[in-house]
């Protein structure tokens, strides 16, 4: 059978959720997937970027990865969003490449098609689940089969998010644990994804 088509579709200011879809994408591809990393293009004004020394050399590091595309979307049996939390929700730059997908939400294009989500903040009770759950009310517009995390993983009771893979920036940068939790998060997509799309061959 043809592997599973797999975007993550992320939004990072200052490296954090770009290292957690890093791992995602690992995670996608060692369960067998095809792997499009993607981030979404950055709409601050230049002056907002530069008042911020990590944000603009992140936003330098991240150059050579390719911005999404409808066509991502499109392509895709399994798309993974990443976004830090802003206020209690998705940032306004990948919200803004949500807004994009009308042509193809009303063909039906994102049907029926696997989506899952994770996140970073700033502190411990900083709106991580909000984040997440705000990205899912996307998804059931599209038709989406929501697949999180849960606790079908060991590491799962370790990170302690069932809704999907979440990071405290203000503690630092990723740790070993909350890598392999997005590396579960990849590997469940994708064998989620992978079902789906055998049993409709079949
Ligand atoms: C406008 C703005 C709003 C934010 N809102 C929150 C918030 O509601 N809760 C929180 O814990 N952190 C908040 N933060 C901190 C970010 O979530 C944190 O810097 C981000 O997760 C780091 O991810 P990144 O390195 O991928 O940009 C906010 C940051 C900004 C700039």
């Amino acid at each position: 059978m043809e592997p599973v088509n797999v975007a993550i579709i992320y939004y990072s200011s200052t490296g954090t959720v770009h290292a957690l879809a890093q791992a995602v994408a690992e995670g996608a591809e060692k369960a067998g997937a095809r792997v499009r990393l993607r981030r979404v293009a950055e709409t601050a004004p230049p002056e907002a970027v530069d008042s911020n020394p990590a944000w603009a050399r992140h936003l330098q590091d991240a150059a050579e990865i390719a911005e999404a595309g409808l066509d991502d979307l499109d392509w895709a049996d399994a798309t993974l969003f990443g976004s830090p939390t802003r206020f209690g929700n998705p940032s306004s730059q990948l919200r803004a490449f949500i807004d994009t997908t009308s042509p193809l939400w009303q063909e039906g294009r994102l049907a029926d098609k696997v989506y899952s989500a994770f996140t970073a903040s700033g502190t411990a009770h900083g709106g991580q689940e909000s984040t997440i759950l705000a990205l899912a009310n996307t998804f059931y517009h599209w038709g989406g089969i929501i697949v999180p995390p849960g606790y079908t993983d060991p590491v799962q009771f370790q990170t302690g998010n069932p809704y999907g893979t979440s990071h405290v920036a203000g503690e630092g940068p990723p740790g070993e644990v909350v890598l392999r939790a997005a590396h579960h998060q990849g590997r469940r997509v994708v064998e989620v994804a992978a079902a789906l799309k055998a049993g409709r061959a079949a």
